[in-house]
């Protein structure tokens, strides 16, 4: 799709972090600065919905995208909740990261539902990559236009590196699905940049050269991998920005692209603190000429996944339960501000 555009012309005053809202500098920058959003607080929430329009300049749909909310029976599309999304950041001239197409993992199967049964339970090989294709096949196939990212395959590796996560389809296809997965993206969305995205991969260790090795093979197997999407679910102090820059570093020698695709940082030692990881963050994607993008996960401290899946913690997001900016949105225009020139 068409690059982003700004809605209405805003000249953000370099030194003057006040003179525009988030997206705006995010715009100046050259920077995806997004959020992961519900498409019912969309419709349910004005200032949900306000805040989304003006602070920040991509969306990634949180679940909508996803097997279990397009195609919840084999063959069977359910597109309301996609289309709201896809209506919304047409609406707001934002891009989409589109989130995602196969996430198999057997870590995170435990929490939550990530793939249908009848795609777990494929009788053979056969038909289990025939699901996977029909399913890459429809949600690219009707999102191409609104879409300019793509998480292809969603957390393959497994949480500890030692290779990759020894999920069904993992088990039962072997890498080859992850090759055809990519090739046939490519197929339906030409112009958009496919990405691998994981967990725990934010600094040098095990995962990340897991990561490297399997993006490695992909590439060298013809897959189109254009990124590398690291979630980045944080606590205050994660991750080392000097070990960030450096897996950036390692991206950038590939020619990948990266984005800080699902940002929250858990906020256990105040504010300020939560601030300055949100700082870091944004200063070392914009030092790295590979990093494209920082999305947080989610808008407001009243609606994040953290409390939703783990329980009680404090607000890791830039907005809270009122929807007032917190320092940590001041820290990220700040360094945006501050960066500028
Ligand atoms: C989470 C959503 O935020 C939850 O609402 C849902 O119940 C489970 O999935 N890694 C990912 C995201 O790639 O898609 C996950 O999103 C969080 C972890």
């Amino acid at each position: 799709m068409a690059p982003t555009e700004t809605v209405a012309a805003v000249v953000c005053q370099p030194g003057s972090p006040d003179s525009c809202s988030l997206r705006d500098w995010a715009d100046h920058r050259g920077l995806l600065v997004g959020t992961a959003v519900q498409p019912g607080l969309l419709g349910d929430e004005p200032r949900y919905a306000q805040t989304v329009a003006m602070e920040f300049n991509s969306i990634t749909p949180e679940n909508a995208f996803k097997w279990p909310a397009t195609e919840p029976e084999a063959g069977v599309y359910t597109w309301d909740g996609a289309d709201s999304v896809a209506q919304t950041a047409t609406e707001n001239g934002q891009g989409i990261r589109g989130h995602t197409l196969v996430w198999p993992n057997t870590f995170s199967s435990g929490l939550y539902e990530i793939l249908p049964a009848y795609v777990l339970d494929a009788p053979d090989g056969e038909t289990m990559q025939r699901y996977i294709d029909e399913h890459i096949a429809a949600v690219v196939g009707r999102y191409a236009d609104v879409t300019d990212r793509w998480d292809v395959v969603n957390e393959v590796i497994s949480t500890d590196g030692s290779g990759l996560d020894p999920n069904v389809l993992t088990e039962t296809l072997g890498e080859e699905w992850i090759v055809r997965a990519f090739t046939l993206t490519r197929e339906f969305d030409p112009d958009a940049d496919l990405y691998i995205n994981d967990y725990g991969t934010a600094n040098p260790g095990p995962k990340h050269d897991a990561m490297v090795a399997l993006v490695d093979r992909l590439l060298e197997a013809g897959a189109p991998v254009d990124g590398v999407g690291i979630q980045g679910h944080f606590v205050v102090g994660q991750p080392d920005a000097a070990g960030l820059a450096s897996v950036m570093a390692d991206w950038e020698a590939r020619g990948m692209k990266v984005a800080l695709t699902e940002v929250d940082v858990v906020n256990n030692d105040g504010p300020e603190a939560q601030a300055g990881n949100y700082a870091d963050l944004i200063a070392t994607c914009l030092a790295s000429p590979a990093c494209v993008e920082l999305t947080t996960w989610g808008v407001d401290d009243a609606h994040t996944w953290v409390t939703a899946v783990f329980g009680e913690q404090s607000g890791p997001l830039l907005f809270d339960e009122s929807y007032e900016p917190k320092p940590a949105y001041d820290a990220l225009i700040g360094v945006l501000a501050e960066a500028d020139g």
